[in-house]
């Protein structure tokens, strides 16, 4: 049987961390991993995490299956979290995914149903994974200019002229905030402009919300996917608990699809379950049921709320310390785009040469198309940090 198959390529990021596993030197750096990390090096469980764990420990009385659209509370504090009102709930369905991949992978799914073999514009770049996650989903991938490697901010002119030619027929998906992997995020006037392209084309936005909180805020970093929901007749939103909660292994996200009106919001949700039950069956439960007690008491919330506050507030004091450090030693404002970005991620625009030479001469680990992990800079090592990038990029 096995004859017949080729290995495939599992993606890169996989054997950049074993790569660093691997690397015995003691001062080596970690730019590359996607998740949150501590001034420890860490990526802890979040003290709400904890103490709501406990509390389904102590409570919990089965284990025996969800049902299909599965933590409904979960859903609905998430929509609530993330849409804060601005659309009526009778057009809205919701299903859990198994992380903000799995959100995506039934989202897809529903809308290569819809449209076989249909266009969906995403961002160039973009979290890679969203291409295979489109073409498994009978989707046809195209692109949308996204980044001026000159500024490293969004190229919004370039990025329109694309996004205006789109048709009813056409899905655009959309990063939320915290664009992975630029760090350039669209402006609210620049939403406002996307949105008002959408209406005139009717092409339908997919947006991807993986990274609510790591911004400027969770009501701030909200502002686009509330602005499309709240103006356009339909569209969909995957949301992962994963990096905002810290429940990357748990799986928890949220498939959301918002309708004209209630009829046709209760036949997206009978295929998004169908998807489901075709697929996984159920999805996993536990990392959800952290979120709703978190999200459901007072107490617990505010706690998880101070501590995102505190990941988030850590992330952009690291970036304007070695963007400061950068033109404090080099005399150049080359890398103060690292301060305006938001978000975990910031793409650096060194060819992939220099990525290469950064790791192997001084231990610095980035993705190979020079996306650095903010939250992964040692804070006690700024400087020497500053002194590798700056002799790397010549
Ligand atoms: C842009 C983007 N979307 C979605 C995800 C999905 O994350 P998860 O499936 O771990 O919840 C990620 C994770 O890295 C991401 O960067």
């Amino acid at each position: 049987m096995f004859e017949t198959l080729q290995k495939a390529t599992l993606d890169k990021i996989f054997v950049l961390m074993a790569e660093y596993a691997a690397d015995p030197r003691a001062n080596k750096i970690d730019l590359g991993v996607g998740v949150y990390k501590d001034p420890q090096n860490n990526t802890p469980i979040m003290s709400a995490v904890r103490k709501a764990e406990q509390r389904i420990l102590d409570g919990a009385k089965t284990k025996t299956y969800k049902g299909v659209v599965g933590n409904k509370e979960f859903s609905a504090g998430i929509v609530d979290l993330a849409l804060g009102g601005v659309v009526d709930a009778t057009r809205i369905r919701t299903v859990n995914g198994a992380g903000g991949t799995g959100a995506l992978m039934i989202l897809m799914q529903v809308l290569g149903r819809a449209r076989p073999k249909g266009r969906i514009f995403i961002s160039d770049p973009t979290w890679p994974n969203h291409i295979p996650l489109a073409e498994n989903a009978n989707l046809t991938v195209h692109y949308y200019p996204y980044f001026d490697p000159a500024t490293r901010q969004v190229d919004f002119g370039a990025m329109m002229k694309v996004v205006d030619t789109l048709t009813g027929d056409d899905v655009v998906l959309l990063h939320g905030c915290c664009h992975n992997p630029t760090g350039a995020n669209l402006t609210p006037a620049q939403w406002d402009a996307v949105v008002e392209s959408l209406q005139r084309t009717g092409a339908f936005p997919l947006v991807d919300l993986a990274y609510l909180g790591f911004g400027d805020g969770l009501v701030e970093d909200a502002y686009g996917v509330r602005k499309v929901a709240a103006s356009l007749p339909e569209c969909m939103i995957a949301f992962s608990a994963s990096k905002n909660f810290g429940l990357y292994r748990e799986r928890a996200g949220v498939a959301i699809a918002i309708a004209r009106d209630a009829a046709a919001a209760d036949v997206v949700s009978s295929q998004m379950q169908n998807i489901i039950r075709g697929t996984i069956s159920q999805t996993p439960d536990h990392g959800a049921e952290i979120v709703r007690v978190i999200l459901e008491d007072k107490a617990l919330r505010a706690e998880w709320e101070t501590e995102l506050t505190q990941m988030r507030e850590r992330m952009k004091r690291l970036r304007v310390k070695l963007a400061d450090a950068i033109r404090r030693k080099s005399n150049s404002k080359d890398f103060d785009f690292i301060a305006t970005h938001s978000g975990m991620f910031s793409l650096l625009g060194l060819p992939q040469s220099v990525v290469e030479k950064l790791k192997t001469e001084d231990g610095v680990y980035m993705i190979n198309d020079s996306r650095i992990n903010v939250a992964g800079i040692p804070e006690d090592r700024v400087d020497e940090l500053a002194d590798y990038l700056i002799a790397a990029a010549g």
